[in-house]
């Protein structure tokens, strides 16, 4: 069964044809995020209005890259939740649309599950039970996923996201918006143990903390005088502690990660950590987790990082997965 996925719950304009939940004929993705960079955060109307201009064309660009017509769509997913209300409502609308005037059956999509189905697109594919982590902009959340229609949330984020305290601190730095990607650059020629940075403790050991370190941050940036240099000798020094500061940082974030992950993985006996979302697409956090996991047993599943940041293939996916499990016996 060919499904057509829909993705716009945040600045990324998102249509991917995928076929039984496998194989990705097509995968567009338009972003506006050149429109944020200057308000160094994402503003929700721009999106919105964004999404409603370039929606109709990346369909186009789906349906000619996979090669076919929408007759051939057997399915329509579309995230529902949870995302930007103003940028969900576009594609919401636009799938209703199309699943109306096509006569194709339409599924609604939880964003965060579709991140965790990412990985399933990799060989070998994750075996159920297993810890979901998803890392990304909006979201730090870990979950027990027995199937993906039986997922218990077993901790999240108390305070900002993973990706959030990425970007945060990248703009304190003047690295630019999105973060994430700056701070990893940066931190590949830095000494993590340069600064000694902790995320803070939480009451729920599953629970995850990050505006403390992100204002810890801050304080040293202050502390080291980050800012405008002139003269050359001055900019190279402060590159060199900007490098130390985002290795630092990073490595600390990394560290909650995994040892929380691990925990649950301890808690709940089972010995598979699937990681999705924005973050996941860091290197340094990838290596992290292979040798922690290894180390301790665990089996680690990531998707390729094309599909860790926002976009329609892994809709699709998981809209594939949900709709088989409601459609048993029959043949699709
Ligand atoms: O999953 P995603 O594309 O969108 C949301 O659902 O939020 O995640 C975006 C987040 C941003 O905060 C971005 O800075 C972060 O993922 N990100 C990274 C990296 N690439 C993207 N964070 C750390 N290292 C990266 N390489
Ligand atoms: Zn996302």
């Amino acid at each position: 069964m060919l499904v057509l996925g829909i993705e716009t719950s945040c600045d990324e304009t998102a249509v991917s044809v995928v076929g039984n939940g496998e194989k990705i004929y097509s995968s567009v993705v338009s972003s506006s995020i050149n429109f944020h960079k200057r308000y160094k955060g994402i503003v929700p109307e721009i999106a919105s209005r964004l999404h409603i201009e370039t929606i109709s064309a990346v369909l186009s660009d789906a349906l000619a890259q996979a090669g076919l017509g929408l007759k051939r769509i057997g399915l329509i997913a579309v995230t529902s939740k949870p995302g930007l209300p103003g940028s969900l409502l576009v594609g919401l609308c636009f799938a209703r649309a199309l699943s109306f005037a096509k006569g194709i059956p339409l599924l609604p999509v939880d964003h965060l599950k579709a991140h965790l189905y990412a990985a399933f697109f990799s060989r070998p594919r994750p075996r159920f039970p297993f810890i979901g982590l998803v890392v990304s902009g909006g979201h730090t959340s870990l979950f027990y996923v027995k199937k993906f229609s039986q997922i218990k949330l077993l901790g999240s984020t108390q305070d900002d996201a993973c990706g959030e305290a990425f970007d945060k601190v990248s703009s304190m730095l003047g690295l630019g918006y999105p973060g994430g990607p700056a701070i990893e650059e940066m931190a590949r020629n830095g000494e993590a143990k340069a600064f000694s940075f902790n995320c803070s403790n939480t009451q729920e050991p599953l629970n995850f903390s990050f505006s403390g370190i992100k204002t810890a941050l801050l304080y040293k940036t202050r502390e080291e005088k980050i800012g405008a240099k002139k003269n050359r000798g001055a900019k190279i020094r402060q590159k060199i502690k900007v490098s130390n500061l985002c290795a630092s940082f990073q490595e600390a974030v990394i560290n909650a990660l995994v040892k929380k992950s691990l925990l649950a993985c301890r808690l709940k006996k089972t010995p598979r950590l699937v990681i999705g979302g924005g973050v996941a697409a860091n290197n340094r956090l990838r290596e992290r987790f292979f040798s922690e996991a290894r180390l301790n047993g665990i089996d680690i599943y990531f998707s390729r990082k094309e599909f860790c940041t926002d976009n329609a293939a892994m809709v699709a996916g998981m809209g594939y997965n949900l709709y088989k499990n409601s459609h048993k016996n029959k043949s699709l």
